[in-house]
C-alpha cells in the first residue's frame, strides 16, 4: 500500500474512532439463507466461480526456484504447476497422458522430470513428453503430440493464478482489479513460504469467508483474544468491482496519534484484509501475510476446506525464524477456535432450513459486498433484499447520522487542512455523506 494510502486510511480509523461510528453500508439486507445448504446451490457455485474462473492457488513463494514444482487439488482438478529454467510458471493437468492416473503425488519439490509410477512415461518440467519405455512394443505414438494437458497460468503480484479449463482466459487485470497498486507496492513476489494449515470443518464455504467481513464480533467472538489488541467496530473499506480492501484497527494506532503522519506505517495501526474474489482473504500482519483460499466440499454444502499459507519477506524470516509458528498459531487459533467454531454452529443451525434469512447489518459493509458479488456473478443481478422498515428504522437515530457527519468533518479536518465550519459547508454544498451503495 502506498504511503499516502496508508496515510489516508489510518486519519480515516482516527476519525471513526473519535466520532464513534464504523463504515456504514447504507442499509441493511437480508440475504438468503439457503446459499449455505443448498446442493445445487453449491454445484452452481462450484462451476461458475471456481471451474469457469481464474484462480489463485498460491503465491510466488510455493514455486520459490527454476526446477520447483508444487500440486494441487483444491477443486478435484488435479494441477501440477512447475517453474521452468527460465523462471516462468506453467500449469498442467496432473495426468498421464497414457491412460490417465495423477503423475505427481508429492505437495512440492524439486524437481525437473515427473514419471508416472504405472508404465513410467516420463515429462520435463514443459509438460513434453520425453520418454516411453518399450516404445517399440506400446506402438506407434507420435510423443509430441502427447504432453501433458496445459492450464492457463499466470503470476503477477506474487500470486500464482491457473484457470482449470485449458481453454479458459486469465484476465490479471481483472482478476486483481482496484488492488493492482496495493499489490505492486507490498512486494509480495518476493515472500517465501513459512508454514502452512489445512483447515477441513462443517461450514460452507462461504460461512470461512464470511468471518473476514466485518469487525462488529472483534468485542464479543474475540473479547478474550483479538479484542485485546484491535478497536471493533470501525473499519476502512472499499469495494472495486469484484474484489475488495477492508483495513481493521489495531490499537496500535492510538500511540500514531502523536506522531508525524510521514513516519506512519499501516501495519502498526492497521491490519488490511483484501478480498479476491471469489475466495482469497489476505491478511496483512507486520511479522507477514497470511493467506486464506475457501473452497467448497465436492458433496456436501456444509462443509469445507481452507488452505492456509503464511508468507514472509526473506530477511524477516531470517531474522526471526520463529515468525511461521507463531504468527500460525496466533492466526490459525483464533480463527479455527473462534471464527470457524462460530461458522460451524451457524451451518448447524441454518441446516435445519427455518431460518430463511440472515439479516447484514450497516457495520457488515464487506459481507453485502461479498454476497451482492457473488448473486450477480452466478446470474442473479439483484442485490440481496433491503430489510423491512420495522428492522431497520431504529438505525435511523439522530445520533447515528450526528455521529456519522462528525466522523465525515473530522475525515475532511484531516485530510483537507480545513476548518469545522468549511467542512460543514462543504458537506452541506456537496452532499459528501460517508455512506456506501451496498447494491
Ligand atoms: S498410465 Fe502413466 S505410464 Fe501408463
Ligand atoms: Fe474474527
Amino acid at each position: 500500500m502506498r504511503h499516502p494510502v496508508q496515510v489516508e486510511v489510518i486519519q480515516e480509523l482516527i476519525s471513526q474512532l473519535d466520532a464513534g461510528v464504523n463504515f456504514d453500508a447504507g442499509g441493511l439486507r437480508l440475504s438468503p439463507a439457503d446459499v449455505y445448504t443448498s446442493r445445487e446451490h453449491m454445484a452452481h457455485e462450484r462451476q461458475v466461480l471456481f471451474r469457469d474462473y481464474p484462480q489463485v492457488v498460491g503465491m510466488s513463494g510455493d514455486l520459490p526456484g527454476p526446477g520447483t514444482f508444487l500440486t494441487n487439488n483444491d477443486l478435484g482438478v488435479p494441477v501440477l504447476l512447475t517453474r521452468g529454467a527460465d523462471g516462468k510458471v506453467r500449469a498442467f493437468l496432473n495426468s498421464c497422458r497414457h491412460r490417465g492416473p495423477v503423475i505427481e503425488h508429492e505437495k512440492r519439490g524439486k524437481r525437473s522430470r515427473f514419471s508416472c509410477r504405472f508404465h513410467a512415461w516420463t515429462y520435463n518440467n514443459s509438460g513434453a513428453l520425453i520418454g516411453v519405455p518399450m516404445e517399440d512394443h506400446f506402438g506407434d505414438i507420435d510423443k509430441a503430440c502427447l504432453g501433458l494437458i496445459e492450464l492457463p497460468a499466470a503470476e503477477r503480484y506474487g500470486f500464482l493464478v491457473v484457470h482449470l479449463d485449458p481453454d479458459g482466459v486469465i484476465d490479471t487485470d481483472a482478476v486483481f482489479e482496484g488492488l493492482a497498486d496495493d499489490f505492486e507496492s507490498w512486494g509480495w513476489d518476493r515472500y517465501v513460504l513459512g508454514t502452512e494449515q489445512t483447515v477441513d470443518m462443517k461450514m460452507n464455504w462461504k460461512l470461512a469467508t464470511d468471518t473476514f467481513g466485518e469487525t462488529y464480533h472483534f468485542k464479543r467472538l474475540h473479547k478474550d483474544t483479538l479484542a485485546g489488541n484491535f478497536h471493533g467496530d470501525v473499519l476502512s473499506y472499499r469495494s472495486y468491482a469484484r474484489n475488495h480492501r477492508m483495513v481493521l484497527c489495531k490499537k496500535g494506532i492510538d500511540e500514531m496519534r502523536g506522531q508525524p503522519a510521514s513516519g506512519w506505517n499501516v501495519v502498526a495501526g492497521g491490519f488490511p484484509v483484501y478480498f479476491l474474489f471469489p475466495n482469497i482473504v489476505i491478511n496483512v500482519s507486520e511479522r507477514g501475510i497470511a493467506v486464506v483460499r475457501a473452497y467448497p466440499d465436492a458433496e456436501d454444502p456444509g462443509r469445507s476446506i481452507s488452505q492456509i499459507g503464511y508468507y514472509f519477506e526473506p530477511s524477516d524470516l531470517a531474522a526471526n525464524p520463529e515468525a511461521p509458528a507463531e504468527f500460525a498459531a496466533g492466526f490459525g487459533r483464533v480463527v479455527m477456535e473462534e471464527d470457524y467454531a462460530l461458522a460451524v454452529s451457524t451451518q448447524t443451525a441454518l441446516n435445519a432450513g427455518l431460518q430463511k434469512t440472515v439479516i447484514l447489518g450497516r457495520n457488515e459493509a464487506p459481507l453485502h459486498h461479498y454476497h451482492n458479488t457473488f448473486r450477480k456473478a452466478l446470474g442473479d443481478g439483484t442485490p440481496a433484499p433491503a430489510a423491512e422498515p420495522a428492522l431497520s428504522s431504529g438505525a435511523q437515530s439522530r445520533d447515528r447520522l450526528v455521529g456519522q457527519f462528525k466522523a465525515a468533518i473530522n475525515a475532511l479536518k484531516q485530510t483537507r487542512q480545513i476548518d469545522s465550519l468549511g467542512a460543514l459547508l462543504a458537506l452541506h454544498v456537496t452532499g459528501i455523506y460517508p455512506v456506501y451503495d451496498a447494491g
